[in-house]
C-alpha cells in the first residue's frame, strides 16, 4: 500500500502544487488521479518515486518511508510511463525495452529474451522488435513504453497521462489492453489523467483533484458518479467534461417513469417530493414548481416557473440522459419524444446504474478476452 500523509508540496517561488494530501492507495489496484490541468496530479505522482520530494508530510510504500530510500533504487522499483513514450530514438524497440533489465543486472541475452516476451504481453507483433520508435504509430509507441515500464517486473506502475496523446480509438484500445494486463499482473497502478471518462473506465478508485492541489473526492467510480462530494466534483464529472463514450452507447435498459405532469391551473401532481412538472397545453415541458412553492400572485403563472434543465429525447445517448437528470432543478430528468412532448421522467440513480452496468459489461468483455467495439 502507498500512503500519503499530510503531504504538501510548495515549489520554490511559492506555488502550492499539492495541499495537505492524505490517502491510501491499495496494492494490486488501479488508482486514478484525475482533475483539471495544474491541480497537482503529476507532482503527487512524482513524489511517490521521489522524482519530486514533498515540502512536508510523508509517503510510505508498504510502511517504509520513501524519503529514507535511495532515490535511484526507489525509481527502479517502480515502472514509469509518460505521455510521450519517452523512447530512445536511436535504439530499436527491443533494445529500448531491454535497457531496463540490463540496468538491473540481467545479461544481454536474458534482457532481450525478456523484452521479446514483454512485446507480446502488451499486444505488439514481435516483428516490430527491430524497428526504431519513429517507425511506430503513437499507440504502438505507448505500448512499448508500457512494456519498458514492466520490464523490471516492478510491483508499482506510475503512469502519467500515458494515453493522452493518441487518438480516441487507439486510446480505447490501450485502455482495454491495460485492464486486460492488470487482470494478469495485478500491479499497484497509479494512473494520472485529466479525462473523467478514462478515470471511470480504468480506475478501481478515483481521486479527484481540485485546483490548488486539494483532494476533492477519493472514492469508487460508482460513488463519484452517483454522489459527487461537492460542486467542484459534480461539475467536473458532469456536463461539459467527459462522458464522451456515453454518446455512443445505446441506452438500453433505461427506465422512463410515467408522470402525470400538470398544467398551471391544476398544479398538484408530485413527481419528486414536492416538485411538480408543468407542461403547456400541448404537453411540452414548461418548467417546474418547487417544493412548497406558493404563487407570487393569487394563482400560479408562467412567471412562477423554475426553468428546467436539458431535456432527454428518447433514444438519445446515456450522456444526454445523465445531463437531463443532473441539470434538472428537481433532480429528475425529463424525457420527451421527437415532438417534444413529455413522456416521463428519469431518475439519476437509475441512469448511473445503467452507465455502471455498461462499464461492468465492458470490463467483463475485456476480462474474457472478447474484442470490444466501443466508440
Ligand atoms: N518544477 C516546478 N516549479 C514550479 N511550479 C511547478 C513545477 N512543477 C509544477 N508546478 C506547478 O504546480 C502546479 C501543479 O502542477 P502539476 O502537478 O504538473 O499539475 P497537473 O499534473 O495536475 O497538471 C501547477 O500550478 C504547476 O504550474
Ligand atoms: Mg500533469
Amino acid at each position: 500500500m502507498i500512503s500519503f500523509r499530510e503531504v504538501t508540496k510548495i515549489f520554490p517561488g511559492g506555488q502550492r502544487a499539492v495541499d495537505d494530501l492524505s490517502m491510501d492507495i491499495y496494492r494490486g489496484r488501479i488508482t486514478v488521479f484525475v482533475g483539471p490541468s495544474g491541480c497537482g496530479k503529476t507532482t503527487s505522482l512524482r513524489m511517490i518515486n521521489r522524482m519530486i520530494d514533498p515540502s512536508s508530510g510523508t509517503i510510505t510504500v508498504d510502511g517504509r518511508d520513501v524519503g529514507a530510500e535511495p532515490a535511484a533504487q526507489l525509481r527502479r522499483s517502480m515502472g514509469y510511463v509518460m505521455q510521450s513514450a519517452g523512447l530512445l530514438p536511436h535504439r530499436t524497440v527491443l533494445d529500448n525495452i531491454a535497457t531496463v533489465p540490463r540496468l538491473n543486472g540481467v545479461d544481454r541475452r536474458g534482457a532481450r529474451a525478456r523484452a521479446g516476451e514483454l512485446l507480446e504481453t502488451v499486444g505488439l507483433d514481435p516483428e516490430l522488435a527491430r524497428r526504431y520508435p519513429a517507425q511506430l504509430s503513437g499507440g504502438q509507441q505507448q505500448r512499448v513504453g508500457v512494456a519498458r515500464a514492466l520490464a523490471a517486473d516492478p510491483p508499482v506502475l506510475l503512469m502519467d497521462e500515458p494515453f493522452s496523446a493518441v487518438d480516441p480509438v487507439v486510446r480505447d484500445e490501450l485502455q482495454e489492453e491495460l485492464l486486460r494486463l492488470q487482470r494478469e499482473l495485478a500491479k499497484t497502478i497509479v494512473f494520472v489523467t485529466h479525462d473523467i471518462d478514462e478515470a471511470t473506465i480504468i480506475g478501481d478508485k478515483v481521486a479527484v483533484f481540485a485546483v490548488g492541489g486539494r483532494l476533492a473526492q477519493f472514492a469508487t467510480p460508482e460513488e463519484i458518479l452517483r454522489a459527487p462530494a461537492n460542486d467542484f466534483v459534480a461539475s467536473f464529472v458532469g456536463r461539459d467534461r467527459g462522458f464522451r463514450h456515453l454518446s455512443f452507447t445505446e441506452p438500453s435498459g433505461l427506465t422512463i417513469h410515467p408522470v402525470d405532469p400538470t398544467v398551471l391551473s391544476a398544479a398538484t401532481e408530485d413527481v419528486a417530493p414536492g416538485w411538480r412538472l408543468v407542461v403547456d397545453d400541448d404537453g411540452r415541458p414548461a418548467g417546474w414548481l418547487g417544493p412548497d412553492q406558493r404563487p407570487a400572485g393569487d394563482r400560479f403563472t408562467a412567471a412562477d416557473l423554475i426553468p428546467g434543465g436539458s431535456l432527454y429525447r428518447q433514444g438519445h445517448s446515456l450522456r444526454a440522459a445523465l445531463d437531463s437528470a443532473l441539470s434538472s432543478p428537481a433532480g429528475i430528468g425529463v424525457a420527451v419524444d421527437e415532438a417534444g412532448i413529455v413522456r416521463g421522467v428519469l431518475r439519476p440513480t437509475e441512469v448511473v446504474e445503467v452507465i455502471e452496468r455498461d462499464r461492468a459489461g465492458l470490463q467483463a468483455r475485456v476480462a474474457s478476452g472478447e474484442p470490444v467495439a466501443r466508440g
